[in-house]
């Protein structure tokens, strides 16, 4: 059984959307996880600092463009975090906080290898995936740059 699901590709905006990670100010890099060590990120939606055991939510970033491709992405979504991968830089394994829904929607920018349970997969330029984000995952380090916007629901508290 695959363990991503492909649920498209952005083709006629993916140049666009190169440009647009390439012009977003204000990344900040999440000094609280060891398993993303040297990456870059910033919320829109709701962000949610990942502490442990509860989280915090606030107010993130708000962007007309991540709006549409979160509604038609994953549909009720609340948060939405783009994540910026320099070369040699990937995210050791680990499973999502449990303040979250398990399933994630997530556009990868550039090109990833991604690992979820067994399974290794080759992620393209574009590419669009759902994932359950309560099974063991990882992204080996980066070739080139890569970046990923990743929607994800929270649990109703
Ligand atoms: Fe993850």
């Amino acid at each position: 059984m695959n363990l991503i699901e492909t649920i498209g590709y952005v083709r006629t905006d993916l140049q666009s959307l190169h440009d647009w990670t390439n012009h977003q100010f204000g990344m900040r890099s999440m000094s609280s996880s060891r398993v993303a060590f040297g990456r870059t990120h910033k919320w829109f939606g709701y962000e949610v600092i990942l502490l442990k055991p509860n989280a915090k939510i606030k107010k993130g970033h708000w962007d007309a463009r991540v709006n549409r491709l979160g509604d038609r992405i994953l549909p009720g979504w609340d948060c939405a975090l783009l994540c910026h991968y320099p070369p040699g830089v990937g995210m050791k394994p680990h499973y999502d906080h449990p303040v979250f829904e398990p399933l994630v929607g997530l556009v990868n920018i550039g090109h990833a290898t991604f690992r979820i349970g067994n399974q290794e997969h080759k992620l393209e330029d574009g590419q669009v995936i759902k994932f359950d984000s309560s099974i063991l995952h990882e992204l080996l380090p980066v070739v080139s740059e890569r970046w990923s916007l990743s929607f994800r629901r929270i649990k109703p508290h």
